[in-house]
């Protein structure tokens, strides 16, 4: 029964921290198999849930680090939307959420992006696929009424960030591991208290 009650505690753990990441003083929210939405709007409310924002990927840094994160989208939609919008539809500058205008050097777009397809793309995703299955998770002006995933962020500063970024799998492997040795020793223990003439046997007969 306390076995179990721990494994829950464990698995609800798991499922907080299971998708947030930390750099520096930031946590980012990825999850690859993660919720789809439907808008840019719906991201926007997303993350908002979860009391953070659409990310900032104004940095080679930070890109490839949350590139990383997202290993491998095996379906439909490959995209995340990111906090980074056309600042006005008639023109041709993007403004990202914290009120900045995107002034990055263009290696974060993909190749041949902006390109405000239909003149509708208005909201930036960082993903597609291309040709011949290759993903480069870099920036696209999108539909913002296009499918799509979300990476979101929040300040990490209130919270030490040591323990965060790989804490699942590292947290549930060490208190498994306490939790085993554990049981073992209380094992080994009561046993041996159980059975005081047995330990007075194995002696003698060793010596
Ligand atoms: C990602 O999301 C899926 C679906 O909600 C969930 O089952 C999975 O545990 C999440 N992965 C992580 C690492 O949190
Ligand atoms: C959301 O963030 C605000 C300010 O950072 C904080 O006051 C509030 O408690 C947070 N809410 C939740 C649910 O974490
Ligand atoms: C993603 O998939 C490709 C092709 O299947 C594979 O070569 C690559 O190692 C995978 N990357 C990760 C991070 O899993
Ligand atoms: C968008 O740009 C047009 C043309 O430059 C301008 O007339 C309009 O006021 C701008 N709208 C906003 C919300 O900035
Ligand atoms: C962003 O760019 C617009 C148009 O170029 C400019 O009017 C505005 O002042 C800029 N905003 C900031 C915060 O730099």
């Amino acid at each position: 029964m306390k076995l179990l009650a721990l494994i829950l505690i464990l698995q609800s753990l798991e499922v907080v921290l299971g998708s947030w990441y930390s750099l520096a003083t930031t946590e980012y929210f990825v999850n690859a198999s993660g919720k789809i939405v439907k808008s840019y709007k719906a991201a926007v409310e997303a993350c908002a849930l979860m009391n953070a924002t659409l990310a900032l990927v104004k940095t080679e840094q930070v890109h490839s680090f949350l590139v990383e994160k997202i290993g491998n989208v095996t379906s439909i939609p490959y995209s995340f939307y990111i906090g980074l919008k056309r600042s006005n539809v008639s023109t041709t500058g993007f403004q990202w959420n914290d009120g900045a205008n995107e002034t990055a050097s263009n290696t974060l777009w993909l190749k041949g992006e902006p390109n405000n397809n239909y003149r509708i793309e208005n909201c930036v995703q960082m993903g597609l696929r291309e040709p011949r299955k290759i993903i480069l998770y870099k920036w696209n002006d999108v539909f913002c009424n296009a499918p799509g995933r979300y990476i979101c962020q929040r300040s990490g500063a209130i919270t030490p960030t040591a323990s965060k970024s790989p804490a699942p799998y590292y947290v549930i492997a060490i208190v498994g591991i306490i939790f085993v040795a554990a049981a073992g020793c209380a094992l080994f223990y009561f046993k041996k208290k159980g059975n005081p003439a047995s330990e007075k046997q194995v002696t003698n007969d060793a010596v």
